[in-house]
């Protein structure tokens, strides 16, 4: 049984609405690398990297990623780029849990251009409109998602309560809270 939970996938699949869910029921923490990287400088993402630039986001993403593997009892949403420190990963795999969360493609193109967070936090990674920069994007990064994750969930068909139930199963959780 884990007690340090990883979600891994991209933009729109629900890393955010699932794993505050999950957290609340192991009786876990819930955090958030998108967050906790807002935190550091006090300003949403977009803003953040008109002003720096995605290097130094990523820079700082590698940082929050690095500190987060020792936070026993927590259940960690990452932002979808998270999975390019590579190396990281191969670390925190084998001392976390971490879960891919997918769904197909037309699913999170309708999630990502109807969800009211998408401006403030997701600026176009390739300068491609949303449905077009996520092919070219997942694409390429569908494989890092796959080699790093344990198990993978498809959210377009399943709802957040079978999701929470299929991760107790496949973590050993034998009931609601934590052993
Ligand atoms: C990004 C995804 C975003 C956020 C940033 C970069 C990406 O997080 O970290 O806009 O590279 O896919 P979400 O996956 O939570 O939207």
């Amino acid at each position: 049984m884990n007690d340090v939970i990883f979600l891994i996938g991209y933009r729109g699949v629900g890393k955010t609405t699932l794993g505050q869910r999950l957290a609340d029921r192991l009786g876990f923490t819930f955090l958030d690398t998108d967050q906790l990287i807002c935190e550091r400088k006090g300003k949403p993402v977009r803003e953040r990297v008109k002003e720096g630039g995605w290097k130094e986001f990523r820079r700082c993403e590698e940082d929050v990623l690095a500190e987060l593997s020792s936070k026993a009892g927590s259940v960690i949403a990452t932002g979808g780029g998270a999975i390019l420190h590579r190396q990281i990963w191969r670390k925190l795999r084998e001392e976390a849990a971490i879960i891919w969360l997918t769904a197909d493609r037309d699913v999170l193109c309708e999630r990502i251009a109807g969800d009211s967070s998408t401006n403030a936090m997701r600026p176009s990674l390739t300068g491609k409109g949303v449905c077009e920069e996520l092919e070219d994007v997942l694409t390429k990064r569908e494989p890092l998602y796959g080699e790093t994750s344990h198990f993978k969930i498809d959210t377009g068909k399943m709802n957040v309560e079978d999701a929470i139930k299929r991760i107790m199963v496949e973590l050993s959780f034998p009931s609601g809270k934590k052993e």
